[in-house]
């Protein structure tokens, strides 16, 4: 009788490691993992899978056999036998859990220790989020962009912050997300390892536009890189650029970037219906108004409140009249 119960736990453990580890090495829940602290990262979940499906179909066999075993038979009403406890299960069931909670414990500090180590001499990027986009800076460069371009295999540390309410930055690829505090920077150690162009999203709830606060990062090889910065670098006063690094892109249509946000009224043929709001207004005089006290003049069916008040500070009085200039100019 001892030998047979002995026997058949031998088989049902067999099975129920068996079944933990098919499921953590073939369950394929992740998107790729496109820096190197997705692949501690996935390593960590996968463990911790196969672990938590051990235990899960342990308890819940258990749970389903003592259900059929000892439920109440028709005409049978005797009480259970009075069981005041079991020393030796006790002591077990109270060191194998403690045993797997501290080993996966270490295992887990072991990772997090090594995904936030920023490596050897890291590229610094700012990211500044803001309603509805996320922004970017260089500050080797002293150079703003709207798109994230990353060099393969160079570890890089994100130093993240808000302009207006707390955003999340958040890419999926690389198993790293950090929320972006108006006032705070916060930092994030991250080594792209595989070419591509991945998702970015924020991952707070911050106003009418956060499902469309999306953004993708570009990881290409250093050459490819290197003349990106370059292009940027001569871009930086262009009105187009100016634009999409302004944000403005994140909310409004305009055709001539490609940018479809409708948060804000469109842009595109400025000019004619400009003079339409205010009687004898001119359309440059409407546009860099609107810019500068953007709750002046509220298009019907459009938020007061959603627009930045700051653009007069964060753009010099040249970058307003060149953005002015480049607005009237789009059919
Ligand atoms: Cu920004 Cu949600």
């Amino acid at each position: 009788m001892r030998e047979r119960t002995l026997f058949l736990s031998a088989i049902v453990a067999i099975v129920l490691v068996a079944l933990g580890f098919v499921v953590a090495s073939q369950a394929n829940l992740m998107p790729p993992a496109a820096s190197t602290r997705a692949v501690e990262v996935d390593q960590l979940f996968r463990v911790l899978l196969g672990v938590s499906t051990v235990i899960f179909f342990l308890v819940e066999g258990a749970l389903v056999f003592a259900v059929l075993r000892f439920r109440k038979r028709a005409g049978d009403d005797k009480d259970g036998p009075p069981i005041h406890g079991n020393a030796s299960l006790e002591i077990l069931w109270t060191l194998i859990p403690t045993a797997i909670v501290v080993v996966i414990g270490v295992y887990s500090f072991q990772v997090l220790m090594s995904i936030e180590n920023p490596g050897r001499s890291p590229r610094i990027v700012e990211i500044i989020g803001r309603q509805f986009a996320w922004n970017f800076r260089y500050p080797d460069q002293d150079l703003a962009t709207s798109e994230l371009h990353l060099p393969v295999g160079q570890p890089v540390v994100f130093q993240i912050t808000s302009e207006d309410v707390i955003h999340s930055f958040w890419v999926p690829a690389f198993r790293g997300k950090r929320d972006a505090t108006p006032g705070q920077v916060s930092e994030m150690a991250i080594t792209p390892r595989e070419i591509g162009v991945f998702p970015v999203r924020c991952a707070e709830l911050c106003g009418a536009g956060h499902s469309i606060m999306t953004s993708q990062v570009v990881v290409e090889s250093q050459d490819a890189f290197d003349s990106w910065l370059a292009q940027q670098q001569a871009l930086a006063n262009d009105p187009g650029q100016l634009f999409l690094t302004a944000g403005c892109g994140g909310c409004h249509t305009l055709a001539v970037t490609g940018n479809t946000g409708v948060v804000g009224p469109p842009l595109d043929g400025l000019a004619a219906r400009a003079g339409e709001r205010g009687p004898g207004e001119d359309a440059a005089h409407y546009i860099e108004k609107s810019i500068l006290e953007p709750d002046g003049f509220i298009v019907p069916g459009f938020q007061p409140g959603l627009m930045p008040k700051d653009f007069g500070q964060r753009l010099t009085p040249q970058q307003i009249q060149a953005l002015v200039a480049f607005l009237l100019a789009q059919p």
